[in-house]
């Protein structure tokens, strides 16, 4: 097995201590998918944000719900203001972050605007210290995060990581 794809980004951390310890020791990378949370560390989502009903299935998601959306989204200004004095944007901080956890972890974030594959791939251009990861995680830590990842027919077809 070369690596293993999973849900993981700053509002979902449960791999760090379900999977990462097995992959570390058998040498295994990691895709954190969604590593945008769907787009929505982005900070371009909200409570007003109306999802393509044919296309688009955040709306099906609890997460993604007008009010956990809208109480969420404390989590973004959160990276805003870290990002701000490091001149970098929601979506950097959160790659970034990505990035500084491990050499093993691979985001591959998704979009459809070449100005927004640009502001990802400019990422690289930042790199954030342990110290700076912690910081980060401190801020992040007391905003509490409403709203399930999946309703429940949905959770019953994801493991728990
Ligand atoms: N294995 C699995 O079960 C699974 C599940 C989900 C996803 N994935 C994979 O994970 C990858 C990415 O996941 P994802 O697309 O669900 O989530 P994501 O990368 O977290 O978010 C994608 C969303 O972020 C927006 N976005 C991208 N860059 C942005 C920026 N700089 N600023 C603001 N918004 C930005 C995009 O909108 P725009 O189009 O407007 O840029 C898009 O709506 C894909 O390769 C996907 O196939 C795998």
């Amino acid at each position: 097995m070369t690596a293993v794809q999973s849900e993981y980004h700053l509002m979902w951390r449960e791999p760090a201590t379900k999977v990462f310890p097995v992959l570390k020791e058998l040498g295994i990378g990691f895709v954190p998918y969604s590593p945008l949370n769907r787009g929505f560390l982005g900070g371009g989502i909200n409570e007003y944000t109306v999802f393509d009903p044919k296309r688009d299935n955040r709306q099906t998601l609890p997460r993604f719900a007008p009010q956990a959306l809208r109480a969420n989204y404390r989590v973004v200004e959160v990276l805003n203001e870290f990002g701000r004095t490091r001149g970098m944007t929601s979506a950097q901080v959160a790659l970034a972050w990505l990035l500084a956890k491990s050499p093993a972890i691979v985001p591959i974030p998704g979009t459809t605007k070449m100005s927004h594959m640009e502001e990802n791939l400019r990422t690289l251009d930042f790199k954030l210290s342990a110290a700076d990861v912690a910081d980060l995680e401190k801020q992040v830590a007391p905003v509490p995060v409403m709203g399930d990842r999946y309703n429940a027919n949905e959770q019953k077809q994801v493991s728990a990581g």
